[in-house]
């Protein structure tokens, strides 16, 4: 991990071993008849804050009145020079540290605009990381909502054992000790906790948060980082959208939030018409906005969001999307749902009745066609009966019969034609 306020640019360690070897150099050269000055003593470290070293030591002794003394210093971690370097006078300099890392502390006394005496050799200290490798808290992240809470998560590190207790303890400058976070919480293998973190209004530069995190446990190792709260800053939801109908226009309004100062904020109206699929996002300074030339017959959908303006915060951070607001004739979803399912049901049970009707009808306007078989078994076995007694008969009441037959033929032949061949074969 590379906590945010240790910049190393890829650069950087060649460069630093580059200029350490000139430096090497040019103290080489006038070593023939220059005085090299002795180094500063007893150099040591305390903690002034969870994540703040001080780093003290004495002055060297013998050192002529003449030289204008000053300590150079630098910091290298995990053998990697920080170019860092500074020159003071006071024996003392303050650093941040970040305790998972080997930190190593290097000052030498220097006697400035003086070409007759060399700087001394270097003083070195280090601090050194506790706890196992790979047990320390990874992945730290926080966000500052509405400048009224932090809440920061990280992720347990790989050697850790899935019962430790991660603690998280923040300090800033103006607060007297640091603080424990108590609102925690863990999900899905992600620690999280909440602290509530605000200052005055009129506030424009915000301290810089120190963040300690580490388990009781000496096997843990812990870890700090450094957070500038500017950039962390996550504004509110708007809330309250509400929409009217003014003229031709759409006027839009929501509520702002009451913990950020005047002007510090701007907000993003993305808009679409229910019909189309493109929407618009327009930039709004105040907290109300007019759509002009709106179409009466479709539907809008506006939702709101707010982002820190770059002049006060350098948070790159928008705050969540308002819920969606609509505005328009067009019939609402819930509605085309209701029809979508209605439509087909009745379409369905109007077809059932209808055929169920249509079949009753069917009974009465077509009567059912009675059974040829039936109509000729019965028509010939008549015929017969008659037929013996007729046979007795004489002629005229043969030819009564024959037209009879006749008779019998032709309306058998209005039934069907099927019918017709039926009885031609049974002929
Ligand atoms: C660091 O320690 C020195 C020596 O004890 C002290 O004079 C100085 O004030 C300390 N610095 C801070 C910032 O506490
Ligand atoms: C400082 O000077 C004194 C006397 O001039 C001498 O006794 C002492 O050894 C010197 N100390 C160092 C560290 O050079
Ligand atoms: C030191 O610098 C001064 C001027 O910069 C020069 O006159 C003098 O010769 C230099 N002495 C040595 C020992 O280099
Ligand atoms: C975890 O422990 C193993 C074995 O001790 C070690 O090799 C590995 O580097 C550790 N992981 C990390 C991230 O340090
Ligand atoms: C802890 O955080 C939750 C989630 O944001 C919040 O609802 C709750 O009020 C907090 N509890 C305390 C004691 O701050
Ligand atoms: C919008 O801002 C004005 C003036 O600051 C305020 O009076 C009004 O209540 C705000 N609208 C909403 C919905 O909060």
């Amino acid at each position: 991990m590379d906590p945010p306020g240790a910049p190393r640019p890829p650069g950087a360690p060649l460069r630093c071993r580059l200029f350490l070897a000139v430096c090497w150099v040019v103290a080489a050269g006038p070593a023939a008849g220059a005085k090299v000055l002795p180094p500063p003593s007893n150099l040591d470290y305390s903690f002034i804050q969870i994540c703040t070293l001080n780093w003290t030591w004495n002055p060297p002794e013998n050192v002529s009145s003449s030289c204008n003394l000053e300590y150079s210093s630098d910091i290298v971690i995990d053998e990697v020079p920080q170019d860092k370097r500074e020159w003071s006078k006071s024996r003392f300099r303050v650093t941040d540290t970040f305790l998972n890392e080997e930190m190593r502390f290097k000052v030498r006394s220097e006697c400035k605009y003086d070409n007759t005496s060399e700087p001394s050799r270097w003083v070195e200290t280090s601090l050194l990381p506790k706890g196992i490798p790979g047990t320390a808290a990874v992945d730290l992240s926080c966000v500052w909502h509405n400048l009224e809470y932090m809440v920061c998560t990280w992720r347990p590190g790989e050697n850790a054992s899935s019962d430790t207790n991660y603690m998280l303890f923040y300090w800033f400058d103006g607060l007297k000790n640091r603080k424990k976070c108590s609102n925690y919480s863990m999900q899905q293998g992600i620690f999280e906790c909440i602290f509530n973190l605000s200052f005055p209004k009129v506030t424009s530069i915000y301290p810089a948060i120190s963040i300690l995190i580490r388990d009781d446990s000496e096997e843990i190792r812990p870890v700090c980082a450094s957070k500038n709260p500017t950039t962390l800053v996550k504004p509110a939801t708007p809330r309250r959208v509400t929409l009217s109908k003014i003229n031709d226009e759409i006027y839009v309004e929501w509520s702002e939030s009451d913990t950020f100062p005047e002007n510090c904020l701007f907000y993003e109206v993305e808009y679409h018409n229910g019909d189309l699929d493109s929407a618009h996002i327009i930039k709004v300074e105040n907290n109300h906005t007019s759509i002009p030339t709106v179409d009466p017959n479709s539907k809008y959908i506006f939702k709101v969001r707010a982002k820190p303006k770059p002049e006060c915060y350098s948070s790159k951070l928008y705050s969540d999307w308002s819920e969606e607001k609509s505005i328009g004739e067009k019939m609402d979803n819930t509605f085309y749902f209701v029809l979508i399912i209605t439509i087909p049901l009745i379409v369905a049970v109007s077809t059932i009745i209808l055929l169920v009707y249509l079949k009753r009808l069917k009974v009465l306007i077509l009567p059912p066609i009675p059974d040829p078989r039936e109509i000729l078994k019965r028509m010939f076995g008549e015929q017969n009966e008659d037929a013996q007694s007729y046979a007795k008969d004489d002629s005229v009441n043969a030819y009564d019969r024959l037209t009879k037959e006749e008779e019998i033929h032709s309306l058998v032949l209005t039934e069907t034609p099927a019918c017709t061949n039926f009885v031609k074969e049974n002929q």
